[in-house]
């Protein structure tokens, strides 16, 4: 059982930090150590994507969990860091995020911060999960097409961010034992659903084989995004979706 204890490592520069946890999962490190950099030369977004960000500019973090759960609740390990950055953006920033399923943070529907799992399985059990979060703090210009950053936020208060990381992990640390525990995961997406801003959404959802639109309905109970599709009602665990306009 972990005691909540973070280790934490600092770079100016590294290639990713979720590189450089899952690396160290993957040789056994115990569960709790996190990267954080002032700057990724190889950043690593959802679907392959390349995640780039100014040096200095913005808060990069990985942590590493090691819940009890399976494989198909990935996508609530990734909710725990994504309530606990929203969270702390509220606490620290005045700045009230609401998620994007899977784990996407939007303000004003604008893109606040995204958020990386990769994982290692023991079959179908979760050995590892290293979360990555991108949260756009400061950009020194404007910032890339359909996104924000903290500062540019009208009314928010400045913020440190090593602050912001510490509020964060303490937040991650404190929803973290819900994952062990069936009850624990359904409350993680009862959360999810109240906050999740993607609901009563027309989207369109890419899956690693394939790719359709439909109304988002609701989250179930395991935070499976529940679509609404012409081809019938949807369950979609992972998988990357767009907020359309209504047609
Ligand atoms: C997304 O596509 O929205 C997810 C972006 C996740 C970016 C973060 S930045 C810190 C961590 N290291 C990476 O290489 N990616 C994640």
């Amino acid at each position: 059982m972990w005691a909540g204890a973070w280790v934490v490592r600092r770079f100016t520069e590294v290639g990713s930090t979720n590189t450089y946890v899952l690396e160290r999962a993957r040789q056994g490190v115990a569960e709790g150590l996190v990267a954080v950099a002032e700057h990724q030369t190889a950043g690593r977004g959802r679907l392959d994507r390349r995640w780039e960000s100014p040096p200095g500019a913005n808060l990069l973090a990985s942590v590493l969990l090691r819940p009890r759960c399976e494989a198909d609740d990935l996508h609530l390990c990734s909710a725990v860091v994504a309530l606990a950055a929203a969270d702390a953006c509220a606490e620290l920033a005045a700045v009230e995020p609401v998620l994007k399923w899977p784990n996407d943070l939007l303000v004003n529907g604008s893109k606040l911060a995204g958020v990386l799992a990769e994982a290692e399985f023991d079959g179908s059990r979760l050995r590892g999960v290293v979360v990555g979060i991108g949260l756009n703090v400061a950009w020194p210009g404007p910032v890339e097409a359909g996104g924000t950053c903290l500062v540019h936020v009208e009314g928010s208060k400045p913020v440190d961010k090593g602050a912001l990381l510490d509020s964060i992990l303490e937040k991650v640390a404190r929803r973290r034992p819900l994952l062990d525990e069936q009850a624990g995961r359904r409350a993680l997406a009862d959360e999810v659903r109240r906050r999740c801003a993607t609901i009563g959404q027309r989207v369109r959802v890419t899956m690693p084989a394939e790719e359709f639109t439909g109304v988002a309905s609701d989250i179930d109970d395991a935070g499976h995004l529940v679509v609404d599709s012409e081809s019938g009602r949807r369950l979609v665990g992972a998988g990357d979706v767009v907020h359309l306009r209504p047609e």
